[in-house]
C-alpha cells in the first residue's frame, strides 16, 4: 500500500476525521501554496523576509564563522540567501548550505538555482524527512534555519520532538534559528487563511484532489466547503474540509461515510507566543538567546543555542 493511501485510510477512519497535512504538498500543492505566500491577506511569508532583512547582520554577529547552515524544509532559497549574504558581508562566510527537504525534484531544482546564483557557495542538499533521525556530514560548526513557521504546523508535543532530534543533529555547539507566527487578532489570521481569492481553500480541496490522482479516490471537490477556524484555547487556525451533504467516497474499493456537516481536519497552525515557543525550545535542549519582531508583533525569529 502507498504512503499516500495508508496516511488517507488511517486519518478518515479516526472520529473525528483528519488528515496529515504533509499530504498538501504534491506537485499542485507546492504550487498552490507558492500562490499563498504571495497574497495580500498571507502576512507571514513577507513579514519575515522583511525582518530577515532588517535584521541579518545582526543574526550574522551572533553567528560562528565558516559555518554549515543547515536548511529544514527548504522550498525555496531566498531566505537562506539573506542569512548567508549578512555572512559574507561580514568577512565570516558560511563553509556550505545544506538545505533538507523529502520533495527530491524541487530540492534539486534549488541547488541548481543557487549554483547559478552564487556560484563560489558549497552547496549540499539532503532528501530527507527532517521529523525522523539524520546524521549530516557538517562541514563547519553547524547553524540550524527552519524559516515560515513550519514549526506551527506540529503539534507541541511533536515541535519538542523535532527540536530534539534537530539537536541531536546539529551537535552540542549548534545554533537554530526558528521562524515563528505570532498569536494576533483572529480576523487577521482568519483572513490569511480563507483569502478572498479562495486560492487557501483550492489549497485544502487539493488534499482531496491529491487523493483522487494517487489515492484512487472519488471524491467530488464540489461537494466540501473549506472552513479556517481560530481555536483560542490551543493557540491555532484549523482548517477543515466540511461535507455539505452525507456522501460515501469511495478508495481503493473501501467506502467511506461522511455525514452533512461532517468535518475532515486537514492542518492546524500553531500560533506560539514567544514564552510559549521559549518553552518548547527548553524541553527539547535548546537554550533561548534571542529573539527578533517586527514592528507590528507580527512575527518573529528565535535563535537558540545547544550550548
Ligand atoms: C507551511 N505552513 C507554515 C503554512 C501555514 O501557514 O501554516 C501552510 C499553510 N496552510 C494554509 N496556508 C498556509
Amino acid at each position: 500500500m502507498s504512503p499516500v493511501l495508508e496516511a488517507a485510510l488511517a486519518g478518515l477512519s479516526r472520529k473525528p476525521k483528519s488528515l496529515p497535512p504533509w499530504l498538501f504538498y504534491d506537485e499542485a500543492g507546492c504550487a498552490l501554496f507558492d500562490r499563498i505566500t504571495r497574497l495580500a491577506e498571507y502576512y507571514p511569508t513577507r513579514t519575515e523576509l522583511a525582518l530577515l532583512r532588517a535584521e541579518a547582520a545582526g543574526i550574522a554577529a551572533l553567528l560562528p564563522a565558516g559555518c554549515a547552515l543547515v536548511e529544514y524544509g527548504a522550498g525555496s532559497e531566498d531566505k537562506a540567501l539573506i542569512l548567508l549574504d549578512a555572512l559574507a558581508a561580514a568577512g565570516r562566510p558560511a563553509g556550505c548550505y545544506q538545505p533538507i527537504d523529502v520533495a527530491e525534484t524541487a530540492l534539486r531544482a534549488l541547488a541548481s538555482r543557487l549554483d547559478a546564483r552564487r556560484p563560489t557557495l558549497p552547496v549540499r542538499p539532503v532528501v530527507a524527512d527532517f521529523q525522523t533521525p539524520l546524521t549530516l556530514a557538517l562541514e563547519g560548526p553547524a547553524v540550524g534555519f527552519f524559516p515560515g513557521s513550519t514549526i506551527g504546523n506540529l503539534d507541541p508535543p511533536a515541535a519538542v520532538r523535532f527540536l530534539a532530534l534537530a539537536r541531536g543533529t546539529l551537535g552540542p555547539a549548534a545554533y537554530f534559528l526558528v521562524g515563528v507566527d505570532l498569536p494576533k487578532d483572529p480576523a487577521v489570521l482568519i483572513a490569511a487563511y480563507d483569502d478572498a481569492a479562495g486560492v487557501t481553500a483550492a489549497f485544502n480541496r487539493n488534499l482531496l484532489a491529491r487523493l483522487n490522482r494517487d489515492a484512487g479516490a472519488d471524491f467530488d471537490l464540489a461537494a466540501f466547503d473549506h472552513r479556517a477556524i481560530w481555536n483560542a484555547a490551543e493557540s491555532r487556525i484549523e482548517m477543515h474540509l466540511v461535507s455539505r451533504r452525507a456522501q460515501m467516497v469511495r478508495m481503493a474499493g473501501r467506502a467511506i461515510a461522511i455525514a452533512e456537516g461532517e468535518s475532515i481536519h486537514t492542518e492546524n497552525s500553531y500560533k506560539h507566543a514567544p514564552e510559549a515557543l521559549r518553552a518548547l525550545a527548553r524541553r527539547a535542549g535548546w537554550r533561548p538567546l534571542r529573539l527578533w519582531t517586527d514592528t507590528a508583533a507580527q512575527f518573529s525569529l528565535h535563535l537558540l543555542t545547544a550550548a
